[in-house]
């Protein structure tokens, strides 16, 4: 959507994966500060979003949106002052549809220009926007409502569709939103992690500057996978540019987890200003992702999917470089630098593993 927003891929922090409905105002409010603390907020994630379960189970006497008095006592808009106040941006969630998926909240179904206004008149910078609770009407026009009501709600609000991919967004939501979900939830699994990276993967085509596919947000630091496997969750995300939402309690985060989360390469390949979605270049267990940077550089993940260590090659020919072409190959996780490599990258990847490079021609 040309509406100034999400010209690279949107970075910051989401409630559900770790918190789901058991949120409130001081977690959302120690968050901000974390993402600060903990030097997040300097390498661009810069959106604390609330997911579902802050609004109060009805709406006000006027049809208005109000926050749970329990929860979120003094209001959203105290909350977006304070994020705002850290130099942050505060994002809300909403449904395309009666009421929530939690059944918590209502939906914005028939509401759109009221729920729009009010977010804007609270400083809200960001909707997240479910799709239960449908009333048997097909995803397209429902977005298209709330898109509409976004952009003249007088405030740049960046619009994430969360209809799962159940009506094929990509083909249509470049001109609705900001991102659109292609999968269903991620599980904080390796089974469930790489089937969404291969579902989202055949969209590649469609992501752009101004709208991105989204394979939801990440798990790195939930603890239901390893190391390795958050490193490979994180580098595969950041390639196929998509959201870089964390989804952990940054409140209490491990050595592991922030190191993760806050490598300066691999975010910068995320960000790169030429916005082209790396995508599966070489199939198999041992498969091998890239996608064109700007200045003819390339970045590639060698990504080991099978169960035990396996040497992995990418060829020349499969990743978009000629045959000829002589590249100095950066490893960005070990930050090491091999020069002059030509027409193939081999190397043995640990299992569930990767290794990730960016390729700069000489
Ligand atoms: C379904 C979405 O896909 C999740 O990301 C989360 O927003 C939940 N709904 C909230 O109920």
């Amino acid at each position: 959507l040309e509406n100034g927003l999400g010209r690279t891929p949107q970075m910051g922090w989401n409630s559900w994966n770790h918190f789901g409905c058991n949120i409130n105002e001081t977690i959302i409010q120690q968050t901000a500060d974390a993402m600060v603390d903990t030097g997040l907020a300097k390498l661009g994630y810069d959106y604390i979003n609330i997911d579902d379960c802050w609004a109060a189970y009805d709406r006000d006497s006027q049809g208005n949106l109000i926050a749970n008095p329990s929860t979120f006592p003094s209001g959203i808009k105290a909350l977006a002052d304070y994020v705002h106040g850290k130099g942050l941006k505060l994002g809300v969630y909403g449904d395309a549809g009666s009421r929530t998926c939690s059944n918590e909240m209502p939906g914005s179904l028939g509401y759109e220009e009221q729920d729009a206004k009010t977010f804007a008149s609270w400083g809200v910078d960001y909707l997240k926007y479910d799709n239960c609770n449908d009333e048997g009407l097909s995803p397209q026009p429902r977005y298209i409502n709330m898109s509409k009501a976004l952009q003249s709600c007088g405030r740049k609000i960046f619009f994430s569709l969360c209809e799962w991919g159940v009506d094929d967004p990509a083909k249509w939501a470049g001109s609705v939103g900001n991102s659109w979900r292609t999968t269903g939830d991620i599980q904080d699994n390796w089974e469930s992690m790489t089937a969404i990276a291969d579902s989202n993967d055949k969209w590649a085509s469609y992501a752009g500057p101004g709208g991105w596919n989204d394979p939801d947000m990440l798990e790195v630091g939930n603890g239901g996978m390893t190391t390795e496997e958050y490193r490979s969750h994180f580098s595969i995300w950041a390639l196929a540019k998509a959201p870089l939402l964390i989804g952990c309690d940054i409140r209490s985060l491990s050595n592991d987890t922030k190191v993760i989360l806050s490598n300066v390469n691999v975010i910068a390949v995320n960000q790169d200003e030429l916005g082209v979605q790396g995508h599966k270049a070489q199939q198999g267990d041992q498969e091998v992702w890239a996608g064109p940077l700007t200045g003819g550089r390339v970045a590639v993940v060698l990504w080991n999917r099978g169960s035990a260590e396996a040497s992995i090659t990418a060829y020349w020919s499969s990743i978009g470089l000629n045959e000829s072409t002589v590249v100095d190959a950066h490893n960005l996780w070990t930050d090491e630098i091999t020069s002059s490599v030509k027409g193939q990258l081999n190397e043995t990847v640990d299992t569930h593993a990767c290794k990730m490079y960016v390729l700069t021609p000489k």
